[in-house]
């Protein structure tokens, strides 16, 4: 037998509706917000994320899915949206269009080869949106209020909305010195990705998964102690927005992204329970990334996002026992006996479907007791048994399953019937 590859998984048919609920209703909030939709591919350039997410970055240094392909060239499955999306951007001249910012979301499969645990896959399904080509605190405040939105519209209680401030580049630079300083005398006993990025790139040592107990992790500079003023006044005026809107937070120093491109707000959701025992809190992440267009040779336009898993949101669902709305039932279902009236429901079946019924029948030729029990796995509103009296006389008695209640209605006024009943 051959497996399902680690830390994928298949989307069973019991689950596929509370996904597509969750997606139907991000697509509805995406309008309210004034948001759309972009379909970039499942793979892309491997330079695109190298430049992109940041060379030094775990994503890139240990979790990409890169292949060279039939041409020789170094292919990268997807980790991540943003890149992409603003590659998308920069190639469809997307600054010059008539509506700005450029407001847009995507929805769809990304993959990291990440240690397998729960809230934790090798292939994600990431939604996130893009607000590319507006620099002010205003739309950095709706894109924490819609992350917001989002998860309470799911009935989700127990969350902690984590932001801090990474600075702009010219804060950052005095930063990594200041971190530099903070590290070298100890580095020797840090991991070698560390060492490399000590001179490369100090800040992710910050975000260091095997060294992250290290007793300096705790003592290290903090960014906010580096901002200058604009990068203090811009955070200030987020914060302003966030209590204006009455959004709860916490600023915590320390919230360092896992991915280069942030500057200015960053932020993660976090699940908000002591109860929790899973180790994986949280749900989503995003940020500003005022400089990315142009590293990847874009106008100079800045942007800010985030992204969720449906996976990690299915998670906290379920963590908060919530029950998503289960749609999934058939308006009839054709009981037959005998060959006649089996061969006469092959057409009534297309008949109705052709008229929007949801309906099916027997196909494994069972007892009427069996196709009754079927009727009732189907979750079917009405059920109708036909046999050559049902033939004969053109008429047929429609039962609600849920009441008991039964009509003699004609066979070719079935849609009628169950329509009108739907209304
Ligand atoms: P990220 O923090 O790397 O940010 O990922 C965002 C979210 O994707 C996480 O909070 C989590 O919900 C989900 N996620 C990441 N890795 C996994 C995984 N292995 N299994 C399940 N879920 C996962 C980004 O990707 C940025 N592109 C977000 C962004 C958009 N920043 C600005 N715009």
């Amino acid at each position: 037998m051959i497996n399902i590859p680690r830390g994928t998984q298949d989307i069973l048919p019991e689950e596929s509706p509370k996904w597509r609920y969750i997606e139907s209703k991000l697509h509805q909030l995406m309008e309210v917000y004034n948001y759309q939709e972009i379909r970039t591919p499942i793979f892309e350039s491997t330079d695109l994320f190298a430049r992109g997410v940041g060379d030094s970055t775990d994503v890139v240094q240990k979790e990409m899915y890169t292949f060279k392909d039939k041409g020789d060239r170094s292919i990268t499955l997807r980790p991540e949206g943003t890149a992409a999306t603003v590659r998308s951007y920069i190639e469809n001249k997307m600054q010059g269009l008539a509506n700005q910012p450029v407001k847009l979301y995507y929805n769809g499969p990304m993959f990291r080869y990440e240690r397998k645990q729960k809230g934790r896959y090798r292939q994600f399904n990431q939604f996130g949106i893009e607000a590319i080509g507006a620099e002010n605190p205003s739309i950095d405040a709706e894109v924490l209020a819609m992350v917001m939105h989002i998860y309470q519209s799911f009935g989700l209680k127990h969350l902690k909305l984590v932001i801090n401030s990474v600075g702009d580049a010219e804060s950052r630079v005095e930063y990594q010195e200041a971190l530099r300083a903070h590290f070298k005398p100890v580095i020797h006993t840090y991991c070698q990705d560390c060492q490399n990025r000590i001179e490369t790139n100090p800040m992710r040592i910050l975000d260091c998964k095997v060294d992250k107990d290290k007793p300096e992790m705790k003592t290290a500079p903090s960014i906010t102690d580096y901002l200058n003023d604009y990068s203090k006044s811009y955070f200030d005026a987020v914060k302003a927005h966030l209590d204006r809107l009455g959004i709860p937070y916490v600023v915590d120093p320390n919230l360092v992204r896992g991915l280069d491109y942030y500057t200015h707000t960053a932020f993660e959701l976090m699940i908000d329970n002591e109860d929790y025992k899973g180790a994986i809190t949280t749900l989503c992440g995003g940020g500003r990334y005022n400089g990315l267009l142009e590293l990847l040779g874009g106008p100079n336009q800045t942007g800010i996002g985030f992204a969720l898993s449906i996976e990690r949101l299915l998670m906290a669902l379920e963590e908060e026992g919530i029950e998503l709305p289960h749609t999934s039932h058939l308006d009839l279902f054709i009981a037959t006996m005998g060959n006649d009236a089996d061969d006469y429901a092959v057409k009534l079946l297309n008949d109705l479907r052709h008229e929007n019924i949801r309906v099916d029948k027997d196909y494994l030729s069972r007892k009427l007791k069996g196709q009754m029990k079927q009727a009732d796995r189907l979750n079917a509103t009405y059920t109708i048994v036909l046999g050559d009296q049902e033939l004969a006389t053109n008429e047929v008695a429609i039962k609600h399953m849920a009441t008991g209640e039964s009509h003699t209605i004609k066979l070719n006024e079935i849609a009628q019937f169950i329509n009108g009943g739907k209304a």
